[in-house]
């Protein structure tokens, strides 16, 4: 199939804020990337040792990418819980105790949904496997399934009243249980700055603080995106006092690197392989773009500018995507 304008506007390719789901299919790994990246090696050796793991990188730069490839619910030996923030308010990190009444709600959701969800299969006979199920805690995630869904459901049943310590108890057998289907359980905190996004020095400081400091106390791995612009809120040595492995996501310096973006792009969203770019980006196009990504170090705003530049290229009758429609969209914000 030839590769056209419209087809790259058809497939919404350069779409910049997609699904959980769709980023890690999306994803090109750093450690292709860039000689010596040693990023998502990194990330997973690390998290197969129970390092506790601090990504840094500014807002758009890959983080949620890198953790959707390496920990998504294909991972091998990992079980990875991505703990959703989005819904939550800033309060939940107010103290271990609030933490780890998120953390309960979110493991009894999801093995009452994939318990009920296998029970339901059985009767019907439908029990293969899918890819995973699209909607925050909604996924099927492939290792919380059947009789290991039923145990954990088991397991975190507890009276409201309990304390800290009767929660984290909980929360040990629930993880443990996980464990014992020879799966290294994942606590990811992706996505921080949804909670501590306005919230003062005193907020970072707690959760990266005594917040930490009791998760680390659960038989988990953790992961936890870290926004540099913490270090302004609280020291440096303070956000990352239990955070022993800290990988900064690389900055891209070379335009193959942005084409080899776009072509997973147009592979996955238009279904081409091995699209030649050189029919819909005119030379100079990709340095244009990697001098885009290069000021705020954002592959996020990389592709928002090429999608507008895309579709004022369209709308001027240009056959191709040039510098020139790069630097217009860059410039128009
Ligand atoms: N290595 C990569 N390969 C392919 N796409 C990438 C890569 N890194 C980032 N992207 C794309 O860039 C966009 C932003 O990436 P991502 O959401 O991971 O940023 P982030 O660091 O998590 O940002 P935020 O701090 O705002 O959450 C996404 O559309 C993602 O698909
Ligand atoms: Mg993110």
């Amino acid at each position: 199939m030839p590769l056209t304008l419209e087809t790259l506007a058809e497939n919404y390719v350069f779409e910049s804020s997609p699904t959980r789901h769709d980023l890690g299919a999306f994803h090109v790994p750093f450690d292709d990337l860039m000689e010596g990246s040693n990023t998502e090696v990194r990330l997973r050796n690390g998290t197969m040792r129970r390092e506790p793991t601090a990504l840094i990188g500014t807002s758009g730069s890959g983080k949620s990418s890198v953790i959707a490839h390496v920990l998504g619910p294909l991972a091998e030996d990992l079980a990875p819980l991505v703990v959703p923030l989005a819904a939550v308010s800033s309060d939940v990190i107010e103290s271990p105790d609030r933490l780890a009444d998120h953390l309960l709600d979110m493991i009894r959701r999801i093995a009452n949904s994939d318990a009920r969800r296998f029970d339901s299969e059985l009767e019907t006979g439908t029990t293969t496997i899918t890819r995973t199920q699209r909607g925050g805690v909604g996924f099927r995630w492939r290792w919380l399934s059947g009789d290991l869904a039923r145990e954990v459901q088991r397991q975190v049943q507890i009276e409201t009243r309990a304390t800290l310590v009767d929660k984290t108890d909980v929360l040990t057998k629930a993880l443990e249980a996980v464990a014992v289907q020879e799966l290294q359980p994942v606590l990811v905190f992706d996505d921080t700055d949804r909670w501590l996004g306005n919230s003062g020095s005193e907020m970072v400081g707690r959760f990266f603080g005594e917040g930490l400091r009791w998760l680390l106390e659960l038989p988990a791995s953790l992961v936890v995106a870290v926004h540099p612009r913490y270090f302004e809120l609280a020291s440096r040595p303070e956000v990352m006092q239990y955070l022993d492995t800290q990988i900064e996501i690389p900055r891209l310096d070379k335009s193959s690197a942005i084409e080899a973006i776009l072509s997973r792009r147009v592979e996955t969203c238009a279904e081409i392989n091995n699209p030649n770019l050189s029919q819909v980006l005119l030379p100079g196009a990709s340095e244009a773009i990697l001098n885009v990504y290069k000021m705020s170090h954002s592959v996020r705003r990389a592709l928002h500018v090429c999608h507008t530049a895309l579709h004022e290229a369209i709308s001027d009758g240009a056959p191709m995507i040039g510098p020139r429609h790069i630097m217009a969209a860059a410039n128009a914000g």
